[in-house]
């Protein structure tokens, strides 16, 4: 079925110059950007986007990471668009990152580790109304 997805390209991936080269990648793959921004989140943001995670042990390096630079958020539009992105981004770990994905390409650590991308249709639903309106996102 046709769905959404959020696409985080996250602060390593962008200074690293890699913003053009891993949209490039969903685009080949048949996804469409159907919205996007740059934004520089603070501290409430990442901290609220990643409540899931509240109680384990990484949650502090996690926000404070991904409050270190500007990131780019997108709704990736596509027939299985929640596994498709998550195929084309590897294993969260870019070391046990299969060849040929973004992670194992771009990554070098669990904490920076290029992209995040939403796990489940109702992870899907969610996070995308955390960055966008309805009136932010552009069906194409
Ligand atoms: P992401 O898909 O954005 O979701 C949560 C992030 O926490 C994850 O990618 C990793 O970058 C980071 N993280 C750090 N340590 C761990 C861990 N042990 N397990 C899962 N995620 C982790």
């Amino acid at each position: 079925a046709t769905e959404r997805t959020l696409s985080i390209i996250k602060p390593d991936a962008v200074a690293k110059n890699a913003i053009g080269e891993i949209i490039s990648r969903f685009e080949k793959a048949g996804l469409k950007v159907v919205a996007a921004k740059m934004l520089h989140l603070s501290e409430e943001q990442a901290g609220g986007f990643y409540a899931e995670h509240k109680e384990r042990p990484f949650f502090k390096d996690l926000v404070g990471f991904m409050t270190s630079g500007p990131v780019v958020v997108q709704v990736l539009e596509g027939e299985d668009a929640i596994a498709k992105n998550r195929d084309l981004m590897g294993a969260t770990n870019p070391k046990e990152a299969a060849p040929g994905t973004i992670r194992a390409d771009f990554a070098e650590t669990i904490d920076a580790n290029a992209v995040h991308g939403s796990d489940s249709p109702a992870s899907a639903e969610r996070e995308v109304a955390y960055f966008f309106s309805a009136d932010e996102i552009c069906p194409r």
